[in-house]
C-alpha cells in the first residue's frame, strides 16, 4: 500500500469532547458511561433527571456517582448543568458556578422533551436568573422548541427562535447562549448571523436522519428524538452546516439511552443513544462530504473555543475499516433479557472506528 492510500486509512485528531450528553443514573449511567468516555475526554451533562439536578448538592453528587461509574484508567471530565426551573434562585447558580459546581445552566420549555415537566414556564419569569448568568458569565443552554399545541411539531424549532430567542438575545446582549441540538435550516441562518452571541451544536442523528426514517414500513420509534428529525432540506443544511468549518457549530451528540421497553411503548420516549459509535457516525458524515479535513475542529477545537477552555492535548485515531453496530447494547448489569437500549445505527455498518491502541 503505498502511503497516500495508507494516510487516507487514518485519522488522527485532538481528542474530542461531547457538549451535549444525557448520561442517566443508576444502572444505565453505569453502562453508557464507557462508550462515551473512552473517545470523549469532556462532556457536558444534562440534567433531566427524576428529581432534576438543580442545586449545588444533586451536581455535586451526581459527578461523583459519574466518576465512579468511569472505567479505570480513563480520563474523563464531566461538566455539570443546573437545570432551570420558575423556581430557580439566581443566588444558587452564582454560587455553583463560582464553586466550579455548574459549568452552563439548561433551559427546558416546560413540557418540551424527556422529564421537563419542571422546565420554565415562561422565559420571562427567569429574567432575574438571566440577568445574573449575563453578569457572571454562565453559559444558556437551550432546548429550542415552543410547546403550545397549536404550533405544528416540526415548526417548533423555528417559531422558538422567532417568538423567544431573538427577543432574549436582544435583552441579553452578553449572554453565552447555545442552541442545542439545531434540526433546521432556520436556525443554521440564524446562528450564523447571531455568532458569536450565539453558537449551536448539532447530532449525528440530524446529520443521518430525515423525517421518512421514522416511518419506513411502519413506525420506527428508534429514530423519533426531540427536536424531531425535519424535511431532507434541513439534514441537507445541517451537513453543510457542520462540515463549513465555521466556529459557531460544534459536536454535541445529545447521545439519550431509553430502555428499549420506554421507547416501543404506548407513549414512547424521545431520544436516540448514539454514545457506542458517536464521532464514527460523525466522521462518516464528514468523509460522506469529502470534509474529513474539517472534522477535527467540529468536534475538538470549537467547543473548547467558544466555551474558554483548552484544547485536548491527547489525539486519538480513527481507522477507516468497516464494522457492524450491534443490534443491541445490553446493560452490565442485565438481569433481565428485556433490559437492552437499541444503539444508533444499530445493525448497520459503520466505515470508521477508534483506534483502541493508537492514542498519544
Ligand atoms: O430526544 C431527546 N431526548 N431530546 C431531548 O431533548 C431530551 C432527550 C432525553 O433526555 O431523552
Ligand atoms: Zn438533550
Amino acid at each position: 500500500m503505498d502511503s497516500l492510500a495508507f494516510k487516507k486509512k487514518r485519522l488522527i485528531i485532538r481528542q474530542p469532547d461531547d457538549w451535549h450528553l444525557h448520561l442517566r443514573d443508576g444502572d444505565i449511567l453505569k453502562s453508557v458511561i464507557s462508550p462515551t468516555a473512552r473517545v470523549f475526554h469532556r462532556a457536558v451533562v444534562m440534567p433531566n433527571l427524576v428529581p432534576p439536578i438543580s442545586t449545588i448538592q444533586q451536581a455535586l453528587a451526581y459527578r461523583e456517582r459519574i466518576l465512579e461509574a468511569v472505567p479505570e484508567g480513563i480520563s474523563f471530565s464531566p461538566l455539570m448543568t443546573a437545570y432551570l426551573s420558575d423556581k430557580t434562585s439566581p443566588k444558587i447558580l452564582e454560587e455553583g458556578f463560582t464553586k466550579g459546581v455548574f459549568f452552563a445552566a439548561k433551559l427546558y420549555p416546560q413540557n418540551a422533551t424527556t422529564n421537563s415537566s419542571l422546565g420554565v414556564s415562561d422565559i420571562t419569569k427567569i429574567n432575574s436568573v438571566l440577568e445574573t448568568m449575563e453578569i457572571i458569565g454562565l453559559p444558556l443552554l437551550i432546548h429550542g422548541e415552543v410547546t403550545n399545541s397549536d404550533v405544528d411539531v416540526f415548526d417548533r424549532e423555528a417559531v422558538f427562535i422567532e417568538q423567544h430567542l431573538e427577543p432574549l438575545l436582544n435583552k441579553f446582549p452578553k449572554l453565552k447562549v447555545v442552541l442545542e441540538h439545531i434540526t433546521t435550516e432556520t436556525a443554521v441562518q440564524y446562528v450564523e448571523s447571531k455568532y458569536p452571541a450565539l453558537a449551536a451544536t448539532i447530532t449525528p442523528h440530524h446529520l443521518h436522519l430525515n423525517r421518512n426514517a421514522m416511518f419506513i414500513n411502519g413506525f420506527r420509534s428508534d429514530f423519533y428524538c426531540l427536536p424531531i428529525v425535519k424535511r431532507e432540506k434541513h439534514r441537507v443544511a445541517l451537513r453543510s452546516a457542520a462540515t463549513s468549518g465555521k466556529p459557531c457549530f460544534f459536536l454535541g451528540t445529545d447521545s439519550a439511552p431509553h430502555l428499549r421497553a420506554d421507547k416501543q411503548s404506548s407513549c414512547g420516549c424521545a431520544g436516540i443513544f448514539n454514545a457506542l459509535n458517536a464521532i464514527e457516525s460523525y466522521a462518516q458524515v464528514f468523509d460522506e462530504e469529502g470534509a474529513l479535513d474539517k472534522l477535527e475542529a467540529f468536534s475538538s477545537e470549537f467547543g473548547p473555543k467558544y466555551y474558554g477552555l483548552p484544547l485536548n492535548e491527547q489525539k486519538i485515531t480513527l481507522i477507516k475499516s468497516p464494522h457492524k453496530v450491534p443490534s443491541k447494547f445490553i446493560l452490565q448489569s442485565n438481569q433481565i433479557e428485556s433490559e437492552y437500549i437499541v444503539p444508533f445505527h444499530s445493525g448497520e455498518t459503520l466505515s470508521w472506528r477508534v483506534s483502541e491502541t493508537e492514542r498519544f
